[in-house]
């Protein structure tokens, strides 16, 4: 048989009607490990780091922990020099055992325990604060083990990322940050509070960000404010501007490059810190460029009935991939095992939960849909797995990373036992 071959997207091809991801068939990885199944391409994620690194050649990057925290994707972005950004005690414990430099983390997060902060302190990790009881919380536990915390505080610059609501994170009602106004005055403060070294600052406004004004403006009030703690004698060794590239999840949705992103806002930055006379190192904290589009969800058909639509059951629901289901997110669908084949009708893929919402995507033009056949979803790296839960008694599926052809089990398939792995009967109920 002849082997046609072609492109679907950057990194993923169709040869003989079947899916191809790193080379490996999506057919035979679905008979080899099961379904459901999260299969990432290795060579992508060091192709998207390089791309962020090459953009921002004097910038550190700190991987976004949280868009995909598969300890394989930490050690291979670990080994590529990534630092982290990390958002609890647990993010923080994997990127270390990954051999990411405790330098080179930032602790973040709006509300940590006073045992985070202890931890980050034991371990001489750079922490983020959100707010006064915080940096007050920490200051005392930095000052009671005689050591100095190396802080930044999260500025919010309210600025509007024009994405959706529930991942903007820095306009003025959002709860991350300390609000612009108050930035100097805590600053000040903890400059003079025991057991504090105010060192960098931070921001983050937002996530799937299409258009690079919003970054551009943010560099332009974090710098206001950078001038104004400058002006106070902080030294600041960094500027963290966060991250929030969108990637297009549509086809031929344009969108920007981190190439686009560093045109937006290194002049601007550069020209900024030159004229202060100060040289902070600039961090950036991509998550979702990095890993989104590496990685596919693999779903078998269970079922296909006609309805007023046609659903499509399928054996991953919302226990897996969150993001339609959250976001009203899209996520590009191709029937695997017939990848090439013409489109014959209107689908809709619905998961296995007892929940109304649980619709991976909707009304979609495919070939004709059977029982058995495979449908891929794509670009679910980034807040796929590492949102999924075990709702509605589903052992969580399993990860498999792909190179030139070859595959390897990243996380092995929970089972039945799994769902009672931590829980106990008190004697009354044995
Ligand atoms: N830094 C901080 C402080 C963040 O809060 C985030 C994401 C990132 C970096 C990484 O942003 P990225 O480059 O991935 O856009 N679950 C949502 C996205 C939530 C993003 C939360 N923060 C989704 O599935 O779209």
């Amino acid at each position: 048989m002849c082997c046609v071959m072609f492109m679907i997207k950057d990194h993923l091809e169709i040869r003989n009607n079947h899916l191809i991801i790193g080379s490996a068939d999506t057919a035979e990885l679905a008979e080899q490990y099961g379904t459901p199944l999260y299969v990432t391409n290795e060579s992508r994620v060091i192709e998207n780091f390089s791309a962020y690194r090459e953009a921002f050649p004097e910038a550190d990057i700190y991987y976004a922990a949280k868009a995909n925290a598969s300890f394989a994707i930490l050690r291979m972005l670990s080994r590529e020099g990534a630092g982290a950004d990390v958002f609890s005690y647990g993010e923080l414990y994997m990127a270390l055992l990954a051999g990411i430099p405790r330098k080179k983390i930032l602790f973040n997060g709006n509300s940590k325990t006073d045992f985070e902060l202890e931890k980050a302190v034991e371990l001489g990790i750079r922490v983020s604060v959100d707010s006064q009881d915080e940096l007050h919380a920490l200051s005392k536990i930095a000052d009671k083990s005689g050591k100095a915390a190396e802080i930044a505080f999260r500025v919010n610059p309210d600025v509007s990322p024009k994405t959706h609501p529930k991942i903007s994170t820095g306009l003025r009602t959002s709860k991350f940050g300390i609000p612009s106004e108050e930035v100097v005055s805590i600053y000040r403060e903890a400059s003079e509070l025991p057991g504090i070294s105010p060192c960098g600052i931070h921001c983050h406004i937002g996530s799937q960000i299409l258009d690079t004004s919003p970054f551009k403006e943010t560099v332009q009030k974090m710098m206001d404010l950078v001038e104004k703690v400058v002006e106070i004698g902080i030294h600041l060794e960094f500027v963290d501007m966060g991250s929030g590239l969108g990637i297009p999840y549509k086809k031929g949705e344009p969108a920007p490059t981190p190439q686009d992103h560093a045109d937006a806002i290194l002049p601007l930055f550069k020209e900024r810190t030159e004229a202060l006379g100060i040289s902070p190192v600039l961090i950036l904290e991509p998550g979702r460029y990095i890993v989104a589009d590496t990685t596919i969800l693999l779903t078998r058909v269970n079922t296909v009935k006609k309805a007023v639509k046609n659903f499509v059951g399928v054996d991953a629901g919302f226990n897996l991939l969150i993001r339609p289901a959250m976001y009203d997110s899209y996520h590009h669908v191709v029937v695997a095992n017939k990848a090439s084949s013409p489109p014959e009708d209107i689908y809709t893929i619905a998961g296995p939960i007892c929940e109304t919402g649980d619709i991976l995507a909707k009304d979609r033009e495919l070939p004709r849909v059977e029982k058995g056949d495979l449908i891929a979803l794509l670009d679910a790296g980034a807040y796929g797995f590492s949102m999924s839960s075990q709702y509605n008694g589903r052992p969580r599926c399993a990860e498999v990373l792909v190179k030139n052809g070859a595959s390897d089990l990243i996380r092995s398939r929970e089972d039945v036992e799994d769902l009672l792995a931590k829980q106990r009967l008190p004697a009354r109920l044995m």
